[in-house]
């Protein structure tokens, strides 16, 4: 066994690449046409922002533009990648694997395993755990892996989700943990339920918003006992600079990390310091994008990683509806200092258009494929 197989922290990620479409617009606007109190949805749900894509630009534009900005920034040979997963549910094929078209467009091809991975929004995190075991196990040889989750999260218009929508990628090469190691332990909880479905034809989800709520709660609970263990939970949290969650909407991480609290027996004093100190500003970047599904959590991570230095660590818990669940730990390198990949946010934040109200109602108007 090499060591790059047998010791986890030699596992990790090499460079990031983000992207984000090139309209947004602010909730407040979906506020007026809803007849709703934009308060609602500033400080009821804690949105800012929603990144949208124009007709014609899609989840194939965003993951295909967040992989090859991701390529740009990394020092290997593109012969050297060995696998491609891509995690989205904005699949736009039932066959024929988002995987591919990212391929097509990169001009990727050979020895390569390419395939999509759909979970809800867990999904980008499966295709990141599979792509690093697979590093790990050695199957791979010391090849990489390009890593993509790429959405654009869409609800029937007037529904309540609709204020927390968004879309945007992230990619990664995973090869040697310059910006981060992956560590091998991993703690996932799952349970069947439909808290917030697409059967195939529909174009919008079906969602039952408190039971989602519930589910995510109780999945998050479960995985940080099983990483606190038997710990002391305030110690064994204070390991880490940073504490990322899927942000379907920031409001719903505050729940999270409320419930922790009480399960831990924490004051409340002491969990809303730790929101303040280690969450609340790992979602800069999520009030940018609104609900980017699978990419949600890792545009946490990423802005969480810009700025660490080497050795220090990172939770990332992962939710998606169905539902699954999984916390994963990383451990800055070297490069997560310089933070290359914020520029991507800036630029594509930057040159965004924001719209307004009745440019979005007309957006909405133009049919859209299922
Ligand atoms: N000023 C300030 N706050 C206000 C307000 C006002 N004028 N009016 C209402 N609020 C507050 C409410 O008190 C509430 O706060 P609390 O939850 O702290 O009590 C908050 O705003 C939201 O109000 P409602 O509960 O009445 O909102 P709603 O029922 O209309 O919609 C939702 C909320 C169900 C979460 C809806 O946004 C939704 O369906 N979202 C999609 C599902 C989702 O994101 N679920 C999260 C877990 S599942 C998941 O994570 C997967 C995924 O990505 C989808």
């Amino acid at each position: 066994m090499s060591q790059s197989q047998g010791d986890a922290l030699n596992v990790g990620i090499e460079s990031i690449g983000i992207h984000l479409p090139p309209l947004a617009m602010q909730v407040e606007e979906l506020a007026v046409l809803r007849g709703e109190d934009p308060e609602k949805y500033t400080v009821g749900l804690g949105c800012s922002q929603m990144a949208i894509c124009p007709p014609g630009y899609g989840v194939v534009d965003l993951a295909s533009e967040a992989a090859r900005r991701a390529l740009s920034r990394w020092d290997g040979d593109r012969s050297k990648i060995g696998l491609i997963a891509i995690g989205t549910e904005s699949a736009v094929d039932m066959s024929r694997p988002l995987s591919a078209y990212v391929a097509e467009r990169l001009g990727l091809s050979g020895g390569i395993r390419s395939y999509e991975v759909k979970h809800a929004c867990y999904g980008g995190t499966l295709a990141l755990r599979q792509a690093t075991e697979w590093r790990m196990s050695g199957v791979g040889g010391d090849r990489a892996a390009l890593v993509v989750a790429a959405d654009v999260a869409l609800y029937e218009e007037g529904d309540p989700g609709e204020a927390t929508q968004g879309a945007g990628a992230v990619a990664f090469v995973i090869d040697e943990p310059e910006i981060a190691a992956i560590e091998r332990e991993t703690y996932a909880y799952s349970e069947p339920e439909f808290d917030f479905w697409r059967p195939v034809g529909d174009r919008f989800p079906t969602v039952n918003g408190k039971l989602s709520l519930d589910c995510y709660k109780r999945a998050a609970e479960f995985c940080f006992r099983a990483l606190l263990d038997e710990r002391d939970p305030e110690k064994a949290l204070q390991m880490f600079s940073a504490i990322c969650f899927h942000v379907p909407f920031p409001k719903m991480v505050r729940k999270a990390v409320l419930r922790l609290g009480e399960a831990f027996g924490l004051t409340a004093e002491k969990i809303i310091d730790l929101f303040e100190r280690k969450v609340e500003p790992t979602m800069l970047w999520n009030k940018l994008s609104g609900n980017a599904y699978t990419a949600s959590l890792w545009i946490s991570v990423a802005s969480a990683l810009q700025g660490l230095s080497p050795g220090e660590k990172v939770a990332a818990f992962s939710y998606g509806s169905g539902f699954g669940a999984e916390l994963v730990s990383l451990v800055a390198g070297p490069r997560a200092k310089a933070g290359a990949w914020a520029a991507d946010i800036e630029s594509d934040v930057a040159n965004r258009k924001l719209i307004t109200a009745q440019d979005y109602r007309t957006l909405r108007a133009v049919p859209r494929p299922a």
